[in-house]
C-alpha cells in the first residue's frame, strides 16, 4: 500500500489518485483521499482498484487544495470501504502503511473513554490518538509527538487537521516515507516515485524522524523531538518508475524496506483482531496431508528448508523439500491427494515450474508463495500465496526472501491450526511474535554501521564459514550464498553438529567463522560445537540475542540482537547476514546489483 499527502495550490484530488496510480505496483485492494474542503476534512473512499475512486471523485468531487491519499491491501475480511484509509476522528485524518502492534491496548483505552470506531483496522487508533490530545489541549504538533510515543510497531503516517489548511504532519518509523519540494507547495508520499509527478527534489526521513510541513517548507525532528537537518536529494526517477532513493544500490534500498514490505505481507495474512491466520481462499487442506512436498531454487530453496522446520514442529506435518533441479528428475513418488508448494520470486524459473508440471501431472495440489502474481508460476497454481515484496532489482534476493519466510510462516502456523496441533492460544502467541518482525528488524537496520566495520575485515579472509543448528541452519546457508554472489569470496555454511565431520578441517586462524545463535532450545548445543572452533583458533563471530553468548566461546565478535520468539529468528537473523555481504561486496568493489554470471530470473534448465 502506499502513502500521498499534498499541501498544494491546485485542487489535490486529482493530483493524489495520479500519485496513487505509481504506487499501484505495490498491491492494493482500496483506496481513498480527503482534501480540506473551506477548512472541513471531507473524504472519499472506494473498494477495488483506483478506477473506482476515480468515479467517486467524477460524481462527487473535492475541491481542497490540501490533501492525503492512500491505497490499502486488506489486512483481514473483506476489503469494505469502511476500513480504507484516510481514517477519520474529531479534528484528524490520517493515512497509514505498516502495523501499530499495541491498537488493541489503545483501542480500549479510548473505548473506555467514549471514543467509537468504525473500522477494524489497527490504522484507526491513530486519528483517536490524536484527536485525544487536540481536546486535551494539546496542539496539532504537540498531538502528534504525543501520540507517536504511545505506538509500538512500524509504521509511516500523514496527518491533516481539520480548519488547517497549512498545515501536514508526516511520520516514519519502519516504513518509508519522503518529503517533497515544490514551489509554494510541498508533499509526502511512500517514495520518490509517489512524487515524481510534482518534484524531483525530496528527503528521505530517517528511522524515527517526524516532519511538519507548510506550504514554505517543512521542519523535521528525530524521535526525541530535537529539529534535525537531512539532506535535500535530486531524484531520477527513470520510466521504469523504479529508482534507488537514499541508496546506492537497489540492494541497499531492499534490504532496508524489509520492516515496510513484511508488514504489508504479514497485514495480508493476519487478522489482527484475533491474532490468527487467515489464508485466501479458506485455507489448503492440510489436516488432509501426510506430507508435504515444498520445491524452489536458490534463496527460494533456502525458504523453502527453513520453512520444513516450522511445518513439523508447529504442524507436526513431515515435509519433503528440494531443490528444484534435483527434484524434477527424481521421480519421487507422491502421495495421493497431496500438497506441492513452490516457492519463487520470479515465479519463472524454469526448474521449479518443471517441478511444478510434475506434481500436477503426479495429482497433486499445487499452492505457491511467489512474488509477481501474473508469473507462469502463479498462473498455473491452484492456490497463489503472494508476498508483497514489490519489485525486486538486486540479483540477490533480500526482502523477496524474508517475504517469503514470513508467509511460510503463515502457513506452518494455519497448518498447525488446522491440524489441531495449536490451540488457538498457541496460534495468537505465534502471529504476535511474527508481527514484531518488522519493528525489531526496523531496529537491527539501525546498527549498519556496526556490520559494514566487521564487513571490512571480512573482505580481507580467504574465506568465510557460516554456521547455524535447527531453523538456524538454511539460514547459515543463505548467508554464505549471500556473501559468494556478490562479493565472489568464498563461503560455506554447515550445520553446527555436522562441521566436525569434515569442515572443521578447514579451520585455522585467518578463518571468520560466522555463528548464527539465537537462545533457543538448541542453543547450548551451538555453544558446544562453537567451542570445538574456538579450539582450533577459527575467528568466532557470534550472532545471537544471548549475551554470554560470547564469553562462552571466546568469540572475537558478539552482536547481540533482539530477543524474539524462536519462530522469527530466521527472518530476524536474515538481515545481519544480508548487510554483511552487502558491505563486503562494496568494500571489494563488486557490482552489487549485477553480480556477474548472475541472472534474476532464471528460466533456461
Ligand atoms: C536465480 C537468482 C536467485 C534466486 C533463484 C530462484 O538464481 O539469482 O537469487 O534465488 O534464481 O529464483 P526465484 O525467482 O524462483 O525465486
Amino acid at each position: 500500500c502506499g502513502i500521498i499527502g499534498i499541501l498544494g495550490k491546485e485542487p489535490a484530488a486529482p493530483r493524489l489518485v495520479d500519485a496513487l496510480r505509481r504506487l499501484e505496483y505495490r498491491g492494493y485492494d482500496s483506496a481513498g483521499v480527503a482534501t480540506l474542503e473551506g477548512g472541513v476534512l471531507t473524504r472519499r473512499r472506494a473498494e477495488g482498484k483506483l478506477a473506482s475512486l476515480d468515479r467517486k471523485l467524477g460524481a462527487e468531487p473535492l475541491y481542497g487544495t490540501s490533501g492525503i491519499g492512500h491505497t490499502r491491501w486488506a489486512t483481514h475480511g473483506a476489503p469494505v470501504e469502511r476500513n480504507a484509509h484516510p481514517h477519520m476522528a474529531g479534528a484528524v485524518a490520517i493515512v497509514h502503511n505498516g502495523i501499530i502492534e499495541n491498537f488493541r491496548e489503545l483501542r480500549e483505552e479510548l473505548e473506555k473513554e467514549g471514543e467509537t470506531f468504525e473500522s477494524q483496522t489497527d490504522s484507526e487508533v491513530v486519528a483517536h490518538l490524536i484527536n485525544r490530545e487536540l481536546q486535551r489541549g494539546a496542539d496539532p504538533v504537540a498531538a502528534v509527538h504525543a501520540s507517536l510515543a504511545r505506538l509500538t510497531g512500524a509504521f509511516a503516517l500523514a496527518i491533516l487537521f481539520s480548519g488547517r489548511d497549512d498545515l501536514m504532519i508526516g511520520a516514519r518509523r519502519g516504513s518509508p516515507l519522503a518529503v517533497g519540494y515544490g514551489k509554494g507547495e510541498m508533499f509526502l508520499g511512500s517514495d520518490a516515485m509517489a512524487l515524481a509527478p510534482f518534484t524531483d527534489r525530496v528527503t528521505f526521513l530517517d528511522e524515527g524522524d517526524w516532519a511538519v510541513l507548510s506550504h514554505d517548507g517543512v521542519t523535521i525532528h528525530d524521535e526525541s523531538g530535537a529539529e534535525v537537518k537531512r539532506p535535500i536529494v535530486r531524484t531520477a526517477v527513470s520510466a521504469l518508475l523504479i529508482d534507488k532513493g537514499n541508496h546506492r544500490h537497489f540492494m541497499a534500498k531492499e534490504i532496508h524496506e524489509q520492516p515496510e514490505v513484511i508488514s504489508r505481507t504479514l497485514a495480508h495474512y493476519v487478522r489482527f483482531d484475533s491474532n490468527s491466520i487467515e489464508l485466501p481462499g479458506g485455507g489448503l487442506p492440510f489436516d488432509k496431508l501426510s506430507k508435504l512436498t515444498i520445491t524452489a531454487c536458490g534463496t527460494a530453496f533456502y525458504a523453502a528448508l527453513t520453512a520444513k522446520y516450522w511445518f513439523e514442529r508447529y504442524a507436526k506435518l513431515p515435509v519433503d523439500v528440494d531443490i528444484a533441479s534435483e527434484f524434477r528428475y527424481r521421480e519421487s513418488p507422491l502421495p495421493k491427494d497431496g500438497l506441492a508448494v513452490f516457492v519463487s520470486q520470479s515465479g519463472e524459473t524454469a526448474d521449479t515450474l518443471a517441478s511444478l508440471r510434475y506434481c500436477r501431472d503426479n495429482g497433486q495440489l499445487i499452492a505457491s508463495v511467489v512474488n509477481v502474481p501474473e508469473s507462469s508460476i502463479a498462473r498455473e497454481s491452484d492456490a497463489v500465496l503472494q508476498t508483497l515484496a514489490g519489485p525486486e532489482i538486486g540479483v540477490a534476493s533480500t526482502k523477496a526472501f524474508t517475504c517469503q519466510l514470513s508467509v511460510l510462516a503463515c502457513m506452518a502456523i494455519a497448518a498447525g491450526r488446522k491440524r489441531g496441533v495449536l490451540s488457538a492460544a498457541d496460534e495468537a502467541e505465534l502471529v504476535s511474535a511474527l508481527v514484531q518482525v518488522p519493528r525489531l528488524m526496523a531496529d537491527v537496520l539501525k546498527r549498519e554501521d556496526e556490520f559494514d566495520a566487521l564487513a571490512q575485515t571480512l573482505a580481507k579472509a580467504p574465506l568465510v564459514l557460516y554456521l547455524g543448528r535447527g531453523s538456524s541452519y538454511p539460514l547459515a546457508l543463505e548467508g554464505a550464498l549471500k556473501l559468494k554472489e556478490i562479493s565472489y569470496l568464498h563461503a560455506e555454511g554447515f550445520a553446527a553438529g555436522e562441521l566436525k565431520h569434515g569442515p572443521i578441517a578447514l579451520i585455522d586462524e585467518t578463518v571468520p567463522v560466522i555463528a548464527l545463535a539465537p537462545k533457543d532450545a538448541l542453543f547450548e548445543k551451538t555453544v558446544s560445537n562453537l567451542q570445538e572452533v574456538a579450539a582450533r583458533g577459527g575467528k568466532l563471530v557470534v550472532f545471537s540475542d544471548a549475551p554470554e553468548a560470547q564469553a562462552a566461546v571466546k568469540a572475537q565478535a558478539n552482536f547481540v540482537l533482539p530477543m524474539a520468539h524462536s519462530l522469527v529468528n530466521p527472518i530476524l537473523y536474515a538481515v545481519p547476514i544480508q548487510l554483511l555481504a552487502y558491505h563486503t561486496a562494496v568494500a571489494m568493489g563488486t557490482d552489487v546489483d549485477q553480480p556477474r554470471n548472475l541472472a534474476k530470473s532464471v528460466t533456461v534448465e
